[in-house]
């Protein structure tokens, strides 16, 4: 398991889906639509803004990523792992909705995990093909793990700094 490609490749995914946190806010993704079951679709907390900023941020980090190390191969991780971490929220918000748990209101695999577990998805061709060890139990395991904890603390850190109502 290596621990620097492991926190390389999990940056842009990271700056992604915090990003709309400051950045967000506007019209929502699903344009105030509600479902069959009279809830919305996503609700207000996706807005169109946050997922633009999300995919900017994670891309530029990935980016950036790849010119200090020199590899063109995370500029394309960091394309598809934001792509991923951003498609993992929104289907969170969307699986949220669907169970009546209310914006904002918290759900540890949903908020904290489903983001990763896409970012990780998304980016499987590319980590099968160039860094297997990503793919790893123990790698995996790690990741879930660490993304639950660093989820918490930022959340708890935004909070703190009145960028967020809820320390989640
Ligand atoms: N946000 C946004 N657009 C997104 C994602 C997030 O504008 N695509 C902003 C919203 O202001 C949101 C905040 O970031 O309230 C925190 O995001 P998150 O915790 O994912 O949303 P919640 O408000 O908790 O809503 P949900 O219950 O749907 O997760
Ligand atoms: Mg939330």
């Amino acid at each position: 398991m290596d621990l620097f490609r492991i926190i390389v490749f999990l940056i842009p995914p990271y700056s992604a889906n915090a990003a709309p946190v400051v950045l967000g806010g506007g019209t929502p993704i699903d344009l105030g639509k509600t479902l069959w079951d009279g809830r919305r679709i996503l609700g207000d907390g996706k807005t169109i803004r946050g997922l633009l900023a999300g995919l900017t941020v994670g891309f530029l980090v990935g980016f950036l990523e790849g010119y200090l190390l020199g590899d063109p191969l995370y500029i394309q991780l960091g394309v598809l792992s934001s792509c991923g971490a951003m498609f993992g929220d929104i289907f969170g918000s969307f699986i949220k909705r669907r169970l009546n748990i209310e914006r904002g209101k918290p759900s540890l695999v949903m908020d904290q995990l489903l983001f990763i577990v896409f970012a990780i998805l998304f980016s499987y061709p590319l980590l099968d093909e160039h860094m297997q060890d990503i793919l790893a139990v123990e790698s995996i395991v790690f990741i879930l793990v660490f993304t639950y904890f660093m989820h918490r603390l930022m959340n708890i850190v935004a909070n703190k700094l009145g960028l967020k109502k809820v320390p989640w």
